[in-house]
């Protein structure tokens, strides 16, 4: 059967941290049962994969596919997958939702027992990988590895979204996006006419700027140290932009100043844990919610109890608390209805052989999301 057979393509593969990746051939094994094989159409590059490659963290294997924002069209199904056919359009997403565990019953939470990293972090190998490259195995990063042609996903981890949505734009909403908007939505709540403050304006930060304004809030403190990127917050909503370099106070007495005692609502998309404190201490005391979007592994964080006695909240979330499979389905959606920006996030389109200037762009914060044709 045609289906069943090993398929040969390029990826970009990490043989070692801290190294560019290699345009490869790999081999791509067709889907076992519960999986999906997917033709990627568009991929870019978050923060997360640059991070997991310069800071060789435990969890990651080497050689790996890193990537994990990305559209494509099924291409083949295995035994046990009646949701998907090939054919159809579909985002990989790293947190899985199997609509089985416990986690996934309850309203309370977008989190599943299923999800790779989670099974990663207990000592399980994650799921397994299908993708192997000069008979070594590669690690499947996020259980979706997307800087690659094709790769093999277990099915409670895609995402089926509507056909006419183009996925050269779409891909985006595989992460970044639904992360910082939902942030604000969906966990920070963010009530009309409130004040809100969303600390770094890479993609993650500029969709909780988008999130904030879409939920009502009528002032949005956008905070970075590049001022390059204050003219696309205000595209996205912001109306108060503060660069950290420009006071000798520490920001939250700069916010607290502005705001008359603290914002309301402020959202941490940097991934320091400096920065969640002063997030944290943005907040006004009695009611002020800060939530951690931005992910950091090798720090624990730090606040003076009595900042959260006064009545402060501290929350964090993955994937902006969007049970993963509805949440992007419907964020597609909202991007077909005109409800919600995504086009605006892109500044650079490249294709996968020029993976490596779309790693330095990002290292230099010379973009926003680099969107590359695979
Ligand atoms: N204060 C304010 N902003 C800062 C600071 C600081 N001290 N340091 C860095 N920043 C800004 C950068 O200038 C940049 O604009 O934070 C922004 C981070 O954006 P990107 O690097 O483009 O990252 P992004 O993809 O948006 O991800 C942000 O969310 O999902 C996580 O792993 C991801 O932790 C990362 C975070
Ligand atoms: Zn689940």
């Amino acid at each position: 059967d045609i289906l069943d057979a090993v398929i040969k393509c390029k990826a970009a593969v990490a043989w070692a941290p801290r190294k560019p990746l290699v345009i490869e051939e790999i081999e791509v094994a067709p889907p076992q049962a519960n999986e999906v094989r997917i033709k990627i159409v568009a991929t870019s590059v978050c923060r997360s994969d640059l991070y997991c490659l310069l800071e060789n963290l435990a969890d990651i294997c080497y050689p790996v596919v890193f990537g994990h924002e990305a559209a494509g069209i099924v291409e083949s199904v295995g035994p046990g997958v009646t949701e998907f056919q090939p054919g159809d359009k579909v985002i990989p997403i790293f947190l899985s939702q199997c609509r089985e565990c416990r986690f996934c019953k309850s309203p309370k939470t977008n989190h599943c027992e299923n999800t790779s990293a989670l099974l990663i972090r207990e000592g399980m190998p994650g799921p397994p990988s299908r993708l192997s490259c000069k008979g070594k195995k590669l690690m499947l990063f996020g259980g979706t590895s997307t800087f690659s042609e094709y790769t093999v996903v277990n099915q409670i981890a895609v995402a089926k979204i509507d056909p006419a949505a183009p996925l050269d734009k779409v891909c985006l909403l595989g992460c970044g996006i639904c992360t910082g908007y939902g942030a604000a939505v969906n966990v920070a709540n963010v009530e009309p006419d409130s004040t809100c403050a969303v600390f770094g304006l890479g993609a993650v930060g500029l969709a909780a700027v988008m999130g904030c304004k879409a939920a009502g809030a009528k002032r949005i403190f956008a905070v970075d140290i590049n001022p390059d990127k204050f003219e696309k917050a205000k595209v996205f909503g912001a109306t108060d932009f503060v660069n950290p370099n420009d006071h000798s106070k520490p920001i939250s007495q700069v916010l607290a100043e502005m705001t008359g005692g603290g914002v309301d609502y402020s959202l941490e998309c940097v991934g320091n844990v400096e920065i969640m404190r002063s997030a944290l201490e943005s907040c006004v005391v009695g009611w002020g919610v800060s939530v951690i979007v931005g992910w950091t592994e090798l720090k624990d964080l730090a606040t003076r109890p009595v900042q959260l006695m006064v009545g402060r909240t501290w929350k964090g979330c993955l994937f902006g608390g969007f049970k993963s499979k509805d949440g992007v389905t419907q964020m597609v959606k909202a991007y077909l209805d005109k409800k919600v920006m995504v086009d605006e996030f892109i500044t650079h389109n490249m294709t996968l052989d020029q993976i490596n200037d779309a790693i330095e762009l990002m290292k230099g914060g010379k973009c926003i999301r680099t969107v590359l044709s695979v």
